[in-house]
């Protein structure tokens, strides 16, 4: 096996940080290929923390290969501060990063329409809680065939041409929404720190295909990084509360620009609850005080915006749809300790609507929401032993927690976490292995 995917199976902040940084260790290239810096994925070793919102995970292992994939977003100005922030750690020093010359950047007033949108919709049924990274408004140029490329950061005239002519449009859209309009000097200056943060990152900027092409070729093990999860996917997820670009696994070959037959194994990542941060159906979640306990007990905070997530139980129907989703051959499950000292916990294994049970969260958002889920009851376990190595070091209760999750889910596990730490983990099978 030489070319893993990891995938976030939920509504995002499964823990695909902490599970990239370990699986990199086999790696000599690691992808990341969804979305933008809406995604914030935590790295903690020997205490010390680590969020990297565009860099890949792969950043804490000195010689390794970064891909950003054509797929992503990007703002320059936000990753050239994070390769900032990364080089004063003494990271990326060895590391060669690649940054697809497609992939698409995210200027201001993508950012400022992407907020201006959520204000206008506050408290309504059309706010989507996003995380006001521009995300989607330049998604939109891209399928409208408008956007601005990393490449187009490297000549100055069709930067200013384009951008221009975006404006053009989204500028009776920006009143429209109660913002004001750009002076011509703010859309020069827009340009002119695009182009200075392209000029800086031109020597990092290059053909990310064939690169990972070529690596596939030599047989090196390559890391495909998710972002988000398979239930925020544009297509297959709980729209319109998703992001805007393809977070399934399917999303790393058109990312990266590889055909799906050189994917060899995809990891799923899930919690051993579950969470969403912003707004949407979600059957299990849990309102009141013991909703707020697992928050405080899994640290529920975004890593992107400080938001509180929302917590509820984990949704195997929802996992299982995401193992379909993304093909998944083996299953990652973390934040099991936070579940400890918590009593019974609960698991949702299917739904009820209008009288017929499903086993997959229905199509429409709207039926989600009024699914009744139903649960099957655990018997609930207390402190988690310090040094766990193998699954036989868990309480009988949290064993059968997490043997019956893999089993109702339909992918083995190759992964237990007990705490962000790296060393804080079970490993169970390894995804370049056979
Ligand atoms: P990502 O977006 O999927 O990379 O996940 P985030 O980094 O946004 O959120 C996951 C959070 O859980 C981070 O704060 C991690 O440090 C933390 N984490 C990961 N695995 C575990 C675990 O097994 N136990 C605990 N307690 N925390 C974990
Ligand atoms: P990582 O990679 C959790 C959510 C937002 C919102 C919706 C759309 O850390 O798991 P967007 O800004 O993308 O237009 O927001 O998607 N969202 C995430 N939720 N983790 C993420 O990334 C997310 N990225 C976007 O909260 O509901
Ligand atoms: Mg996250």
């Amino acid at each position: 096996m030489s070319t893993v995917v990891v995938v976030g199976a939920q509504w995002g902040d499964e823990g695909k940080g902490k599970v990239v940084d370990l699986f990199s260790e086999r790696a000599d290239m690691v992808v990341r290929y969804g979305g933008g810096a809406n995604a914030g994925h935590t790295l903690v070793i020997g205490g010390t923390k680590l969020v990297t919102h565009l860099v890949p995970s792969g950043v804490m292992h000195p010689g390794k290969s970064c891909v950003l994939g054509d797929g992503m977003v990007i703002d320059p100005h936000t990753l050239l501060e994070e390769i900032a922030d990364c080089q004063k750690q003494g990271l990326l020093q060895r590391n060669e990063l690649l940054i697809g010359l497609g992939a698409h950047v995210i200027l201001p007033y993508h950012k400022l329409l992407d907020g201006l949108r959520e204000d206008r919709h506050a408290g309504t049924a059309q706010a989507i809680g996003t995380t006001r990274r521009g995300i989607g408004p330049a998604y939109e140029a891209k399928a409208g065939r408008r956007g601005v490329k990393m490449r187009d950061l490297l000549r100055i005239e069709r930067l200013r041409e384009l951008v221009r002519n975006n404006l053009d449009e989204l500028n009776p859209l920006i009143t429209h929404l109660g913002g004001t309009v750009p002076s011509a000097a703010e859309v020069e200056k827009w340009v002119s720190d695009a182009a200075r943060a392209g000029e800086k990152l031109a020597p990092s900027l290059g053909d990310a295909s064939r690169h990972v092409y070529a690596a596939i070729v030599a047989k090196k093990p390559i890391l495909f990084e998710g972002a988000q999860g398979c239930l925020l996917d544009l297509d297959h997820g709980t729209y319109p509360y998703v992001t805007s670009s393809s977070t399934i696994a399917a999303g790393a070959c058109q990312s990266a620009g590889i055909g799906p037959t050189h994917i060899n194994a995809v990891i799923g990542i899930t919690k051993a609850y579950a969470t969403r941060v912003g707004s949407g159906p979600f059957p299990t979640e849990m309102h009141g005080e013991f909703g707020e306990r697992l928050r405080q007990a899994g640290g529920e905070f975004g890593a992107t915006t400080g938001r509180p997530r929302r917590c509820g139980w984990l949704d195997l129907a929802a996992l299982r749809m995401g193992v379909r989703l993304s093909g998944m051959t083996g299953l990652a499950l973390t934040k099991l300790d936070v579940l400890s000292n918590m009593g019974d916990v609960q698991v949702c294994v299917g739904y009820k609507l209008d009288g017929k049970a499903l086993d997959e969260p229905p199509i429409d958002g709207e039926d989600i929401a009024r699914a009744e889920p139903i649960f099957q009851t655990f018997p609930g376990w207390g402190e988690l032993p310090r040094a766990t190595q193998s699954l036989d070091d868990l309480p009988k209760t949290a064993r059968d927690y997490v043997q019956t999750i893999a089993k109702l889910a339909g992918a083995p596990l190759a992964l237990v976490s007990v705490g962000p730490d790296r060393n804080q983990t079970i490993k169970l099978a390894d995804p370049f292995a056979g």
